[in-house]
């Protein structure tokens, strides 16, 4: 018998008040990713012949996050009719009438849902030949979850919403988790059935179950033991738990591949980051989006990487960095700020107080202390004295500075963009380089020092620098 159609919604309309935001509650992050691409991503995963989600609140943000991830997902607008029975009942009616097969449906807010579970819950489903399959999970605390009502028997027959149950209601610990399977055809007879009079004046998803019990259908259950994946989102605060929940995983997962984490409370690495064997990351490292450690590097304290990707043996000191590649044992830091486009070679160094943007740091260059260096292209195994300014903007457009290689530069300079410092050449203390600087030539540009004999002796006698210099001129005598 070929395996039955399936379509799998995701429920995505809600406007997410509790989350009290201007973002839509779904496209709020969680270790990187909004919460809908991780619900997206297991939906996806189940392979479905159709992928619909359903959108209202901020429709077009969340319909271009989905469409990232799954591009031939199907975007359905729920009207104003509010509630996820409504949601489901558009769903379905955006799949093709000849569809037969069964339809998972998830919410965007319940990110820690794995494929696995989803596959069981299906599985159960259609071995059970059932007209619907919940999942659910009894927890310690189950506020403002639905409650799975069961009968004597111990078969499901409803699902009560916290706001609409009793005190008696209330007691039971057993939650819907909002995640559920159902044939098409269950949900094409019950759905248009699903009225709205309760405490939210919505139409409820929930009330298929105990419609399709009362007509004497199969529903079944799967609690599981993993409660913690069937966990929604509704506030910052649950938020805020799920971070650090999914935090602590993937801390320990990169631990057990070899990665040394001196302080796992204070270490955030987004989902998508990846490492290395024999990374080490001291105490206030966040790794965000789609960063890459290699073998041997060392990152932090309180260092912040976007985007980046650090070489192996490197090391990275308070740091921050977005979209930079560090080289093979270069080191960074402590504090520099590395801005986009940030390219530092093997054995490089971008050091203290220092602040690059669209740089290209080659072979062995050196950038130590306490500079500005943007639009900048440096060759190799240069260094660039402490205080140097690249001067790239004139008030309208940025221009570009090239240094060679093996150029040595004085402290203190300031390279007013356009302009060349050719291979070998050097340049004195507090040049302001405004021409082209020739290969091997030595650039000055300021006037030679006058020093006034005697000055302060005239100008400020009786003063501590005159007695100082006195002092001084007794000695030397
Ligand atoms: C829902 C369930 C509740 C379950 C809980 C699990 C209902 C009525 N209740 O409650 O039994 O315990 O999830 O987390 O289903 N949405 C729409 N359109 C709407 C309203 C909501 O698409 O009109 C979407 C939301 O964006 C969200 C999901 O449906 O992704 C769930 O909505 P939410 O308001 O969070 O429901 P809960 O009150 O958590
Ligand atoms: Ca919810």
């Amino acid at each position: 018998m070929p395996e039955r159609q399936l379509a799998v919604v995701v429920l995505a309309a809600g406007q997410g008040t509790r989350m009290k935001s201007s973002t839509p509650k779904v496209l709020h992050r969680l270790a990187g990713l909004p919460l809908i691409q991780h619900v997206l991503e297991t939906a996806g995963a189940l392979q479905p012949d159709h992928l619909v989600t359903v959108v209202r609140h901020e429709r077009d943000l969340v319909v271009a996050s989905v469409l990232d991830t799954a591009p031939h997902a199907l975007v359905v607008d729920q009207d104003d009719v509010p509630g996820t029975g409504r949601a489901v009942e558009q769903a379905v009616e955006a799949l093709p009438a000849e569809f037969t097969g069964d339809v998972v449906v998830v919410s965007a807010d319940v990110p820690f849902l794995d494929h696995a579970t989803l596959e069981a819950l299906l599985d159960q489903h259609r071995s059970a030949s059932a007209s619907a399959t919940l999942l659910s999970a009894v927890l310690p605390d189950a506020t403002g979850y639905g409650r799975v009502v069961r009968r004597d028997s111990g078969d499901v027959d409803r699902i009560v919403e916290h706001k609409d149950a009793t005190d008696d209601e209330r007691a039971v610990r057993e939650i819907n988790s909002g995640t559920y399977a159902f044939t098409v055809a269950a949900l094409r007879t019950h759905l248009p059935r699903i009225g709205s009079a309760n405490a939210q004046n919505e139409k409820y998803v929930t009330d298929m179950v105990g419609l399709l019990t009362g007509a004497g259908e199969v529903v079944g259950a799967r609690a599981i033991d993993e409660t913690w994946r069937l966990e929604g989102i509704n506030d910052r605060v649950q938020l805020a738990a799920a971070a650090r929940r999914l935090n602590d995983r993937i801390v320990e997962h990169w631990q057990r591949e070899g990665v040394s984490i001196v302080d796992p409370q204070t270490t955030w690495i987004d989902r998508d980051v990846s490492l290395s064997p024999d990374v080490e990351l001291l105490p206030g490292t966040q790794l965000r989006g789609a960063t890459y450690v290699a073998a041997g590097a060392v990152v932090g304290p309180d260092t912040t990487l976007v985007d980046t990707e650090v070489g192996e043996g490197a090391t990275v000191k308070r740091t921050d960095a977005t979209l930079a590649v560090i080289g093979a044992r270069a080191s960074v830091g402590p504090f520099a700020y590395l801005r986009p486009n940030t390219l530092l070679s093997a054995d490089g160094k971008i050091g203290t107080f220092v602040e690059t943007k669209n740089v290209q740091i080659g072979e062995g260059s050196k950038v130590p202390h306490l500079s500005y260096v943007g639009d900048t292209e440096v060759g190799e195994g240069s260094n660039i004295g402490a205080g140097t300014i690249t001067a790239n903007y004139d008030g309208v457009h940025k221009h570009r500075t090239e240094v060679g290689s093996h150029v040595r530069t004085g402290s203190h300079n300031v390279f007013v963009a356009p302009v060349r410092i050719g291979d070998g050449a050097y340049t004195g203390a507090g040049t302001i380089v405004r021409k082209d600087v020739p290969a091997g030539a030595l650039a000055l540009s300021i006037a030679p020092q006058r020093n006034a004999s005697g000055w302060v002796e005239a100008n400020r006698p009786g003063s501590a620098a005159a007695e100082a210099a006195a002092r001084a001129e007794r000695t030397t005598d």
